[in-house]
């Protein structure tokens, strides 16, 4: 039954339609809501709405569906448009008056953005971790063939003399500002909205601070339009972050594939992460490095999505704003299994001294043959012009 349910019947056709996948990608918030709803009982027994008995039962039966949902043993029916009813129903069947009780001073509004928040803080704290992997593992991969040269590149065409280990700093570089931008996006979504009802407060006194606390909430959010209007805008700067981070995976995935062409060889794809073909017997692809160049344009699209469905919208909740759900869901889930690929791939690849060092032809010392003019007191256009010579 819904929660919204007054007695005339729905129609089924509009009603699936506007559920969409709401209630599958719903699954992952169950553990969130039953929190969050664990912290709005005690609030509510503080103010005396419920009794200490009701606020005992009410976090007895919570716990329990996080046990169940745990084992994959709560289920949220299509007819349940999404986790918030399906916990609601459970808790009035379980505990019947209690259960009645618990969405007193809430809407389902303050409630989606209180459970997506906390999802959110536990899925940027896992990029955080998986982003620290890749960067041990590059570090790894330096101590191993970090003094091996290689030429560097611009334009496609060889440049100066560079490294293994300048090629990987810089990515391990990279990543470490990454991380900083997944840390502001953290303390961007860790506010607490809960308590703002369905975006214009509640008509009884409440404690915001308490379940701000209960939750682990760096502050409150104060302006219950605001928390309505930030949803969407902070999955924005949440896609957005983990973009530019696949940013960086794109471009060493293209590296990766540009430079263990056979007719470079600097690195070495063991065979294991190499794919095949079902026609040419010898072939050995780089299909796991394309499709993480890949994943950064889907990541993109995800973000487009969510921007293009918050625009023009008025103040307040729309419901538009559920369909910035499944965008930002699958950008953690494509960023984190990037991230895993991306971290193995670091610890297996293999750099050829040989094949590298060969590839530092005589033209890559052109800048340093002129630099070594300079440093005997040619001016610099000069020092140019004459190491210009050989390879005109
Ligand atoms: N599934 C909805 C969402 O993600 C929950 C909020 C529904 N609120 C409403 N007023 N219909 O946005």
């Amino acid at each position: 039954m819904k929660l919204w349910d007054k007695g005339y019947g729905i129609d089924k056709e509009v009603n699936e339609f506007s559920t969409g996948e709401d209630y599958l990608l719903d699954r992952k918030l169950v553990r969130y809501d039953c929190l969050a709803s664990i912290a709005h009982a005690k609030m509510l027994g503080r103010i005396g709405i419920l009794k200490p008995r009701e606020v005992k039962k009410l976090d007895g039966a919570l716990r329990k569906i996080i046990r169940l949902d745990a084992k994959g043993r709560f289920t949220i029916r299509k007819e349940d448009e999404d986790c918030h009813t399906a916990i609601e129903n459970y808790l009035i069947r379980e505990l019947g008056q209690a259960g009645k009780k618990i969405h007193t001073a809430r809407s389902r509004n303050d409630q989606v953005a209180v459970a997506l928040r906390l999802y959110y803080r536990d899925e940027l704290s896992a990029c955080e971790r998986l982003a620290m992997g890749f960067i041990a593992a590059l570090k790894d991969f330096r101590s191993k063939y970090g003094d091996i040269k290689m030429p560097g590149y611009t334009h496609t065409r060889k440049a100066m003399p560079s490294s293994m280990g300048m090629w990987s700093e810089s990515f391990a570089e990279s990543m470490g500002d990454n991380i900083k931008l997944l840390q502001a996006a953290y303390k961007l979504v860790d506010q607490s909205p809960l308590g703002t009802g369905a975006g214009y407060g509640v008509p009884l006194k409440i404690d915001r601070a308490l379940t701000a606390r209960e939750l682990g909430f760096a502050r409150i959010q104060r302006n219950p339009i605001y928390v309505q209007n930030s949803r969407g805008k902070f999955e924005s700067v949440i896609v957005g972050a983990l973009s530019v981070l696949m940013f960086d995976l794109n471009k060493i995935a293209e590296d990766l594939i540009m430079f263990s062409m056979p007719e470079f060889g600097y690195f070495v794809i063991p065979r294991e992460l190499t794919g095949g073909s079902s026609m040419m017997p010898h072939k050995k692809n780089p299909d796991v490095l394309e499709i993480l160049r890949a994943n950064y344009h889907l990541m993109n699209s995800y973000e487009f999505r969510i921007k293009g469905v918050i625009a023009n919208l008025p103040s307040g909740y729309n419901r538009d704003l559920q369909l910035t759900k499944g965008p930002v869901m699958r950008s953690f889930e494509t960023a984190e299994n990037s991230l895993r690929v991306a971290t193995k791939i670091m610890k297996r690849i293999k750099a050829d001294k040989r094949r590298s060092e060969e590839g530092l032809s005589e033209e890559v010392y052109a800048t340093e043959r002129a630099y070594s003019l300079v440093k005997r007191g040619t001016p610099f256009r000069d020092a140019y012009k004459r190491a210009a010579r050989r390879n005109l």
